[in-house]
Order: structure tokens, then C-alpha cells, then sequence
């Protein structure tokens, strides 16, 4: 290294978010470069799960869901994730998967359109709101889909839509979306925005109200750490929300559910969103998991993104030059999320090499290469690791056994 480039131990050593891996389990001997897909498990949890399964439920039974205030978790939840998004606390609901809380929101946002039952979408958005989008199409004989693309500008599809859908990070290549403008363009042309944040909370600053968001979902298992098949949340905008309303209202989004009455009647606020009996294990997971983030800056964790990002980038192309690596995600730090793609046409068989040498990233079809970094977790130190062990498995072909070859269920 010259003086101008510190080592990673020198950036762990100034590192002002490092302490928080110590609240993380992390299996010894693990680079785990894959939060940007399931989060790792905060210590905590455990605990709290066991605490949650023994005392609440196996002693105090049904009458956890006072005592322990089971029935606000959905709204709990949400007060914890509100600061990620920018937003106030209140506005915000956790329950059921992303793919589930899209077609709420989307149905509520063409229900609010009338007769502008256009929705614009990329058609490299991720799969699930595309088949979201789609079931919802052919159950609503006016609606109409149109794909936009960067090499249009968006007001060219926006004429006449009452919709706009985007991922604000792009799972293959972690390019940010440009939300404000984006959402500036829809609203110019009378259309309401539905923003997926799937990929962006917990690792970017967010201002979603003041960057034009109308309607934002978005996972609870990424980088929020909430585990496997975590519940997801839901805003939507303050003006907008006492006019909503979904096909999927149920018994626990009623104003009064031990009314019991026929008829329904939407809760006040956000609270309308929640469908059905909340899902009181992960929920108390993903509320023990947020707790990492009382006093953490946002600024401070996009610093750190960047930082991690930009280094991988630059230690991957100096220690794997002429191994047929293609970085796919923005080389500029402004529009990078918080992960880093390589495309390489034996991609597969090279991630699992690397899987099984302990560095954990992911694999995208056809090609990509996907390296996930939690500001919260991750060291420079296992960035540089991971690049030095990445060109190992290309310099000595380590990839090209048998092993390597066959396709798993998940990739
Ligand atoms: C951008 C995006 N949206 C939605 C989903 C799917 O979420 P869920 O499985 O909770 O429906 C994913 C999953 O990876 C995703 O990356």
C-alpha cells in the first residue's frame, strides 16, 4: 500500500460503525457479502424469539396479545423503519411479504387514478412486481402496462398514466433510481409513484416524502436483518392516506375489528394496511433486529457504503485484471446502492468456489457476480479478503471443478 491508500485494518481502526459487528453472530472463519439478500442474525434475536416463544406465548397464551401489546407490533415495527425512510413515525406498517404489500399499494394507487388505469414499470424491474403487476392487469380489464427505459425520457411513457412502479435500486446491478426526478416526471403527468425499497433501506439516506414518493414498499430480511421471509412495510403518503383504500382490507385494517361488524370501515391511517393476523414471531425478530439502528446515522452508514463499495471495486480490478471480470454496477459512488456486480460468463461455478472458501456472495442469472455490504457488519478488512480470495480461485482455475458445476434451488 502507499500512504495514500490506508490498509483496511487502518480504515477498520477509524471506522466509526465497527463496534456494531460485535452485536451480530457471525460464523468464524465467514465474509458474509450477502445482506443485500438475507441479513445476518443480530445477537439479539435469540433471545428475544425465546423470550417471545416461552414466556408470551407458552405461559401468557392469548393474553399476550395485551399484555405484550402484540396487536401494535405491525405499527411498532413500523416506527422503528419510519427514520430509514425519512419519514414520521405512524406512517408506517409491517406485515406480510413484499410481493403481497405491493399489490395493496399498487391497487390503491390505481384506485385513486380513476379512469387512468396506465402503469408505467422497467421491464428490468425484479420479477415478483412484474408478476404482481400482471396479476392485477388481468384482473382489471382497462388496466394497461408500458415499459419505459432510460434511453426515453420518462414523460414520453407518462402521458396519460395514472401509475408509476420502480425499484429504486436495481437488484442486478445496484443502480439507484433517481427518485426525485423520477417521481417529479409521474407527477407532472398526473400519475402517483410506487417505489420498492427492497434494496435501499437500511443502507442508503432516504427522504422519500421530499423525493416525490407517493406509495413505498420494501423487504424486512435485507439489509434490516429481520431473518428469513421476514414481514415487509408499507408507507404511503400522509395527504393521501385517509382516501385510500385496497382490495385486500381485512378483520385487523377495520376501524373496530372486535366489533365484529359486517360492514367495513377502514382504520384511521396507515393501520388500514395491515390485512390479516400479523405474523407475531418475525415481527418481534425484525423489532429486536431494528434496535441497531437507535443512533446510528444514515449519513454515516451511506459513507461507509461508499467507501466499501468503491474499495471492493478497486481491490477486485487491481488483484483479478485479465480474468475476464466486468464490473456491471456504476463505477460512480453517487449511483451505486449498496452492492457490487461483476458480470464473468462462468459466474455460477466461480461464486459457489467462493462460497466454499467462506467468502459469501450471490449468484443472478445469466452471468452476475453479486457482492451485498452491510455497513453494519462488514470490514474493510474481509473486502480485501474476499478480493484476494476471488483471484485466487481465478488465477489457479480452483473454479473449474466438478463440484462447482451443478445449479442449486436457490442461486
Ligand atoms: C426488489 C425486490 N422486490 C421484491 C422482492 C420480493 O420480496 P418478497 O419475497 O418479500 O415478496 C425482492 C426479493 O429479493 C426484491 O429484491
Amino acid at each position: 500500500m502507499t500512504n495514500a491508500t490506508p490498509s483496511a485494518e487502518e480504515l477498520d481502526a477509524q471506522d466509526p460503525l465497527a463496534a456494531l459487528r460485535e452485536r451480530f453472530s457471525l460464523p468464524a472463519g465467514v465474509i458474509y457479502l450477502d445482506g443485500n439478500s438475507l441479513g445476518a442474525l443480530p445477537i439479539g434475536v435469540h433471545e428475544r424469539l425465546t423470550n417471545v416463544i416461552d414466556r408470551q406465548w407458552g405461559d401468557r397464551l392469548i393474553r399476550s396479545w395485551n399484555e405484550s401489546d402484540w396487536y401494535n407490533l405491525p405499527l411498532s415495527v413500523g416506527d422503528r423503519i419510519a427514520p430509514l425512510l425519512g419519514v414520521n413515525k405512524g406512517e408506517v406498517v409491517v406485515g406480510d411479504s413484499t410481493s403481497v404489500s405491493l399489490f395493496r399499494v399498487l391497487a390503491a394507487a390505481l384506485r385513486l387514478r380513476g379512469d387512468r388505469q396506465v402503469v408505467v414499470t422497467e421491464r428490468e424491474n425484479f420479477p415478483t412486481d412484474l408478476y404482481i403487476l400482471d396479476g392485477l392487469r388481468q384482473l382489471l380489464p382497462n388496466m394497461e402496462v408500458r415499459f419505459w427505459d432510460e434511453s426515453v425520457s420518462p414523460a414520453a411513457v407518462l402521458d396519460g398514466a395514472g401509475v408509476l412502479m420502480l425499484t429504486h435500486v436495481d437488484y442486478r446491478t445496484g443502480r439507484i433510481r433517481d427518485m426525485r426526478e423520477l417521481s417529479a416526471a409521474a407527477h407532472t403527468a398526473g400519475a402517483l409513484t410506487v417505489w420498492d425499497l427492497s434494496h435501499s433501506t437500511g443502507v442508503l439516506e432516504l427522504d422519500i416524502a421530499r423525493d416525490g414518493a407517493d406509495f413505498a414498499i420494501g423487504c424486512g430480511y435485507k439489509y434490516l436483518n429481520g431473518g428469513p421471509g421476514a414481514p415487509s412495510y408499507t408507507w404511503v403518503a400522509p395527504a393521501l392516506i385517509e382516501q385510500v383504500r385496497h382490495p385486500l382490507e381485512g378483520w385487523l385494517g377495520h376501524k373496530s375489528p372486535f366489533a365484529f361488524v359486517p360492514e367495513y370501515e377502514p382504520a384511521p391511517g396507515i393501520r388500514r394496511f395491515i390485512t390479516g393476523t400479523q405474523q407475531v414471531l418475525s415481527l418481534a425478530a425484525l423489532d429486536e433486529s431494528l434496535k441497531m439502528w437507535e443512533g446510528v446515522s444514515m449519513s454515516e452508514i451511506r459513507r461507509k457504503s461508499m467507501a466499501q463499495t468503491s474499495r471492493f471495486i478497486e481491490r477486485v480490478e487491481a488483484e483479478c485484471k485479465g480474468h475476464g471480470l466486468t464490473l456491471i454496477s456504476p463505477r460512480e459512488g453517487q449511483l451505486r446502492g449498496g452492492q457490487v456486480s461483476f458480470a464473468h460468463e462462468d459466474g455460477y461455478p466461480i461464486m459457489q468456489a467462493l462460497i466454499s472458501r467462506g467468502v459469501i456472495g450471490d449468484f443472478r442469472t445469466p452471468n452476475i457476480l453479486r457482492f451485498g455490504f452491510s455497513p453494519l457488519y462488514v470490514s474493510f478488512t474481509d473486502i480485501d479478503r474476499a478480493a484476494v480470495t476471488l483471484a485466487e480461485i481465478l488465477r489457479t482455475d480452483a473454479w473449474r471443478a466438478p463440484e462447482f458445476a451443478s445449479k442449486q434451488t436457490v442461486t
